[in-house]
């Protein structure tokens, strides 16, 4: 039956599906068929979620707190914000530039959705594949930058102007991601700034997507937000879903510079209302309570960070060593497969599931930079046992020495 045309819009139709998912869900039928499956594919905590935040969502539910709050969130946590940010990260954030909203993911689309259809964004490669979707969606029009595995995934400033002036559609944001996903990279401070620079000199804003703002895996190693040196250029996206383990929970926000606060309004009011009531009081009690479960949280990410380091390094392999989030990038280039080609044979063959570098590059398979992306597998630390992790980063070693023999 032919399907009817107002169901299907080209930005939809159209749009790119992840890659990370599909391996998934190949891994999850595997292991329902009973067979021995290392989950190295997904970012998410599989630590709990701190017993503060659950008591103090129950202790919202048992109050009926069960309603809509403000289109912004409820001020206690829009100040538990604001808070966190300026002591960790040295900004002036006030609360009423806080925007609650439900996720990191939420907090990218409405920052979108400040710039025009048509505009261009520019987006770090490899870089989150969710960002080329949420461009389709809003109308922009993609300009990828380059973060190489040789410059450990730091951006290249000059690249960066050069796709600044170079022709077509007005620039409406640079997208950062620091400490980044796939690469497991935290932006050094020099290059925050000389981004913070750039972005004045042409006038553009930035999204700087800070989800893994406070896993950060090397002690003295501070993230630093581009809204510490352009605050007046800077949306803010963040969420405690990966710090506190609480992904299901849905709490995200998007600061906003001052000036921005009356035209971004609209955005909650149009489109969520706002975010689940009780899980902004959860959030509440995750920022403002104890914090010595999720401090024992980092240190079995560094833990498992360093295993696989040393299976890496003792293999040869080309790799960087990430210094936040809980990814790991691998150069399996000389295998002589495609990157998705090498994860699904990977899985089929030696049980393990990655996520692979295609889904993180650019759409277009001739684009220069795809190529670069397809050498590459993600490795992702954050669930499963030392254990798996072991034996699942040895076989992938294994696997690619056969392909190379
Ligand atoms: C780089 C990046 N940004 C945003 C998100 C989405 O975060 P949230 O679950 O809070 O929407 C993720 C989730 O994996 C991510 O890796």
């Amino acid at each position: 039956m032919q399907r009817p045309a107002f169901l299907v819009a080209a930005r939809t139709a159209n749009n790119p599906r992840s890659g990370i998912r599909e391996i998934f869900t190949l891994a999850n039928d595997k292991a329902a068929r009973g067979e021995t499956v290392y989950k190295l594919m997904i970012g998410v905590p599989d630590v709990k979620t701190p017993d503060t935040v659950i008591d103090g969502t129950i202790a919202a539910l048992k109050e009926q707190k069960t309603q809509y709050t403000a289109n912004a969130g409820i001020a206690e946590l829009r100040e538990a914000i604001a808070r966190q940010v300026n002591n960790a990260h040295g900004l002036s954030v006030e609360a009423d530039q806080v925007i609650v909203v439900p996720g990191a993911m939420a907090g990218l689309l409405f920052a979108n959705l400040t710039i025009d259809p048509g505009n261009r964004i520019l987006v770090p490669t490899p870089g989150y594949p969710n960002y080329k979707m949420q461009a389709g969606l809003t109308g922009l029009e993609l300009l990828h930058y380059r973060l190489g595995i040789q410059n450990e995934f730091q951006p290249d400033l000059d690249e960066l102007e050069s796709l600044l002036d170079s022709a077509g559609a007005p620039i409406g944001a640079i997208l950062i991601n620091t400490p980044g996903n796939p690469t497991g990279t935290v932006f050094n401070e020099e290059t925050i700034i000389g981004i913070a620079r750039l972005a004045e000199k042409h006038g553009v804003r930035i999204i700087s997507d800070e989800v893994y703002k406070d896993i950060i895996l090397d002690a003295g190693l501070e993230h630093i937000s581009p809204a510490k040196y352009a605050p007046d250029l800077t949306l803010l996206v963040g969420a405690l879903s990966k710090k506190y383990s609480m992904t299901g929970m849905r709490v995200g926000f998007l600061i906003v510079p001052k000036h921005a606060i009356k035209d971004t309004e609209v955005l909650g009011e149009a489109t969520i209302s706002c975010a689940p009531s009780i899980c902004q009081w959860g959030g509440v009690a995750a920022l403002e309570g104890d914090q010595s479960q999720v401090e024992g949280y980092d240190a079995q990410y560094r833990q498992r960070r360093d295993a696989i380091v040393e299976i890496l390094a003792a293999a040869d392999m080309n790799f960087t060593r990430p210094n936040g989030a809980f990814y790991l990038m691998v150069d399996i280039g000389d295998a002589g497969l495609s990157s998705r080609d090498f994860a699904l044979r990977l899985l089929e063959e030696k049980g393990v599931g990655v996520a692979f570098g295609s889904d993180f590059g650019p759409i277009d398979p001739e684009h220069p930079l795809y190529a670069e992306c397809d050498r590459l597998v993600r490795i992702a630390f954050c669930s499963g046992s030392m254990d798996e992790l072991r034996v699942g980063t040895e076989r992938l070693c294994e696997f690619y020495r056969e392909q190379c023999a």
